[in-house]
């Protein structure tokens, strides 16, 4: 590994089903921010919190499943919106219920004050925390939250 590497902390950003068409989509429920702009937000965000952020996201269950293994390894924090998944998927559950890191589960629309069946979230209880309700707005603070909970950059020689 490039020492240069393991001087910024490394946060995953993963996105999960429908949010590829952020902007587009319900605007007057989940906002009119694209993901393109959320991501290059984070990013611009994590610069200034000396924060790599890496941004995935994909409208398969396996892939996402994928992409959490990933982070076990490549990660420090992980920032997720799972989308209708948080709502239907053990196996996005039974995944993230193995890292140690950090992780923030974000929501564009409060889940709350929905139907019924977005009130019970699988995946809530193997996390550290919620945010929802807040709009694109919840990444950012999300990413200021991870800040604080993951250890300091450590520089390897
Ligand atoms: C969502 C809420 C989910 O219920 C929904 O299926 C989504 C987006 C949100 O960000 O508000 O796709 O996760």
């Amino acid at each position: 590994m490039n020492p240069d590497e393991r001087m910024v902390r490394r946060v995953f950003v993963i996105h999960g089903p429908n949010l590829n068409l952020l902007g587009k989509r319900e605007p007057q429920i989940y906002g009119r921010e694209s993901l393109e702009e959320i991501n290059a937000s984070l990013v611009a965000l994590g610069e200034e919190l000396g924060i790599a952020v890496a941004a995935f996201q994909s409208n398969h269950e396996g892939a996402i499943v994928d992409r959490i293994q990933q982070a076990r390894e490549a990660a420090d924090g992980l920032i997720i919106n799972p989308a209708a998944y948080t709502h239907t998927s053990v196996a996005i559950r039974d995944a993230l219920a193995l890292l140690a890191i950090p992780v923030i589960e974000v929501h564009l629309s409060n889940i709350h004050r929905r139907e019924a069946f977005r009130r019970e979230s699988l995946t809530a209880a193997v996390t550290t925390g919620q945010i929802t309700g807040l709009g694109a707005e919840g990444y950012r603070l999300a990413l200021r939250a991870l800040s604080a909970l993951m250890p300091p950059a450590v520089a390897v020689a």
